[in-house]
């Protein structure tokens, strides 16, 4: 008790009492300000939507248009929805660099939050795709699942093991293996540039989960399906799967030339 009043005398004592006050006046304000009405929540998207929209007006709209609709330098988006704006601009692939390459080197980007005013101002021009949600792009589907429908409809650009590969035309699919698993999601259900859109129709969202869990499973294991030809990259390895294959026609052309008819 003493070494207490002892303190409150200290010249400091009556600042210190202050603050604690103030912080407490701001604690019991941020606990029962925003009482979780349906009113606080709407200002909250009207407030993001706001935000969206003026980051999309300076960053975006002189190659998309005022209203998304589109300009000479770049497509239009209203209507592509929150999903292909989040991916576009989550992966860093948007806002584009001037294509002449005048343009600065380094490449504007915008934090988690930005991003998802900028979605929901686009989405809320012309709805389209929502941003899946965290329960949506869990890798926690039929691993088994995944492989096949990857090996099917993915592994044609991206490789078997998710390594990526050279397209047509200078085109190239990227490596999959760092991807953020709602990158992955959302690059399904928007299919950027060359690569084809997988509408729930195509690929049920159970069915892109277990995509998901089989590109999240195969880049934490380090050499999934055995050999990886020294990791020296595609062009090697497929020289070893070419020789391989050849080979084995070789052989069996030299055995069935062989067989007394
Ligand atoms: C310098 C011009 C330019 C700027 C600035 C720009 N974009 Fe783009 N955007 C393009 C072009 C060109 C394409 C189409 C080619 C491509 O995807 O590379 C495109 C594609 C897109 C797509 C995908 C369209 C589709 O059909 O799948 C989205 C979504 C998008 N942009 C959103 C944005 C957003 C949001 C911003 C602002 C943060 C932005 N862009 C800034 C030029 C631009
Ligand atoms: C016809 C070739 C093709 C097919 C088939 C294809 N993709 Fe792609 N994919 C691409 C191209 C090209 C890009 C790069 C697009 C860009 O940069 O705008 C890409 C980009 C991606 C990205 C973004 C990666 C990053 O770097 O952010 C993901 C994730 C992805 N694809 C997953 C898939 C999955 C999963 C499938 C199968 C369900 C698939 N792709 C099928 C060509 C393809």
């Amino acid at each position: 008790m003493k070494r207490l009043s002892a303190r409150r005398r200290h010249p400091l004592a009556g600042l210190v009492v202050l603050l604690l006050a103030l912080g407490a006046v701001g604690g019991l304000y941020s606990a029962f300000a925003p009482s979780g009405t349906a009113e606080a929540a709407d200002d909250a998207s009207s407030l993001q939507i706001q935000e969206g929209k003026g980051l999309y007006i300076t960053s975006c709209s002189s190659c998309h248009g005022l209203n998304a609709e589109g300009t000479s330098d770049g497509p239009e988006i209203a209507g592509l929805g929150a999903a292909a704006v989040d991916f576009q601009v989550g992966t860093g692939r948007m806002p584009l660099q001037s294509r002449e390459g005048q343009a600065p080197a380094k490449k504007q980007l915008f934090t988690e939050e930005e991003t998802v005013a900028i979605a929901a101002y686009v989405a809320s021009l012309a709805g389209g795709a929502p941003i899946p949600t965290a329960e949506q792009y869990a890798a926690d589907g039929d691993l088994q699942e995944g492989g096949e429908i990857f090996r099917t409809n993915c592994a044609s650009c991206h490789n078997f093991i998710g390594k990526g590969g050279a397209l047509t035309r200078g085109k190239y699919a990227p490596n999959l293996t760092g991807s953020d698993p709602k990158h992955i999601y959302e690059a399904m259900l928007t299919g950027p540039e060359s690569m084809p859109t997988f509408s729930d129709g195509v690929l049920t969202p159970e069915q892109k989960k277990d995509v998901i869990t089989y590109i999240k499973t195969i880049a934490a294991e380090p050499d999934p399906g055995g050999y990886a030809a020294g990791r020296i990259g595609p062009v090697t390895e497929g020289l070893l799967v070419w020789t391989v294959v050849i080979g084995a026609l070789i052989g069996a052309a030299v055995w069935l030339g062989a067989k007394p008819s």
